[in-house]
């Protein structure tokens, strides 16, 4: 199969994935509206085009959370990514290192902050779910520091986990152990079997001293899940304010009063995220809630958004429309599950060499002219 862009990608991990796990990273929630919506929103914009302007490979270099990346994209937290290819946080790690860009650790990882910085010394970032057992969470931070992580991501729209009905279909949310259901399913797909099956059964290695989370990463899996603390609030944000020293950002807002609230409390920035349709089904695309948010917080509030990208053009139009930078999820997790850390790498290049076409054709020199002009060179239909 010849590999051209991402949705090449997704279809090669569709092939090589056991159908739980594929529907796990692909699915959204309930009908999948937003989920949806965040690519058709896209579409909704069009980019406006200029010629003869003396081509040049424009500079893609652009400042995000006060670090200046080579990339306007960076990768984000997605849970579990050792269980799509053996090593999978590393691969996935070492791939966005090599290009320059940093990336995000999930809580719900079966690496360790300390594993990847065995495999890797570039930099990290690390995501927490502020789980109802604070003495754990303090654990995480502590982690976090010992591994030098930059900047903390507390996501905040997954108080109580929406339905994910493909997932329900499969088993997968219920299941805690290998059934002969499951084990009949991941025999079906040698290839990814080998690959991960080869270590025995994957654990979360953040929680392995914790017997009260169980054994193996679907035990632990289900008892983080259900001990993420579903009455979080601003005060708790305000304290983990007081308590983290390194940048502190909030992912998983989607309204300019939000938005508002994040800043007044001092936090480095935000990620408009509605966690790739999988949490509020009926949410509105992250792109489209995008422009609202910028105008509240005024130009100089770090702005990252995630949610449908696919396309370096969907890069550009979010850069145009105010946000400082793009974190991708599915993006690279298609190419990690369909081809380890080569598969991230094909994702990073496929979407930078878009980013530089779709600037060339605009006549745009670099991401600093695209964010200085963004207004003129992004048109609502
Ligand atoms: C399989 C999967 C697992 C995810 N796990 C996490 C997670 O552990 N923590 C988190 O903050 N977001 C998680 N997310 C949400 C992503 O960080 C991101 O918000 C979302 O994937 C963006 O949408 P996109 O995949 O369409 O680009 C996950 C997303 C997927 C697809």
């Amino acid at each position: 199969m010849t590999i051209v862009n991402i949705d090449d990608l997704r279809l090669a991990a569709r092939k090589r994935l056991p159908k739980l796990f594929f529907d796990y990273i692909d699915g959204g929630s309930f009908a999948e509206e937003t989920y949806r919506r965040n690519r058709d929103d896209f579409s909704l914009l069009q980019l406006r085009q200029n010629v003869l302007c003396n081509y040049a490979e424009p500079d893609l270099a652009t400042e995000y959370l006060g670090q200046r990346n080579p990339l306007p994209f960076m990768l984000g937290p997605v849970g579990f990514l050792g269980l799509y290819t053996r090593n999978g946080e590393q691969k996935a790690a070492c791939a966005a290192h090599a290009a320059g860009i940093p990336f995000c650790l999930s809580t719900f990882s079966i690496a360790s902050l300390a594993d990847l910085r065995q495999a890797t010394d570039g930099v990290l970032h690390f995501q927490l779910y502020v789980l109802d057992d604070r003495a754990l969470c303090e654990e995480f931070l502590s982690a976090a520091e010992q591994a030098g992580v930059e900047a903390l991501y507390v996501t905040v729209d997954t108080a109580i986990t929406a339905i994910r009905e493909r997932d329900v279909r499969n088993g997968f949310r219920s299941l805690t152990r290998v059934t002969p259901r499951l084990f009949a399913s991941l025999c079906r797909k040698p290839g990814w079997l080998f690959d991960v099956g080869r270590g025995g059964i994957p654990s979360v290695r953040a929680v392995e001293h914790r017997t009260d989370f169980g054994r193996g990463a679907l035990e632990q899996a289900a008892n983080l899940s259900r001990r993420i603390d579903k009455r979080l609030a601003w005060k708790d944000i305000e304290a983990l304010r007081d308590r983290w020293k390194g940048k502190l950002i909030i992912k998983g807002i989607l309204s300019p009063e939000d938005a508002k609230k994040a800043q007044a409390i001092g936090v480095d920035g935000i990620v408009i995220s509605n966690h790739g349709g999988r949490q509020l089904d009926g949410a509105m695309s992250t792109i489209a809630a995008l422009p609202d948010i910028r105008a509240a917080v005024g130009p100089d509030f770090t702005l990252m958004l995630d949610g449908g990208v696919r396309r370096g053009s969907d890069i550009v139009k979010a850069l145009g429309m105010g946000a400082d930078g793009v974190m991708l999820g599915r993006a690279y997790t298609y190419g990690l599950a369909a081809k380890g850390q080569a598969g991230v790498d094909r994702a990073i290049q496929t979407l930078r060499r878009e980013i530089s076409i779709t600037l060339a054709l605009m006549g745009v020199s670099s991401i600093a002219d695209l964010k200085e002009r963004g207004s003129h060179l992004i048109l609502k239909q």
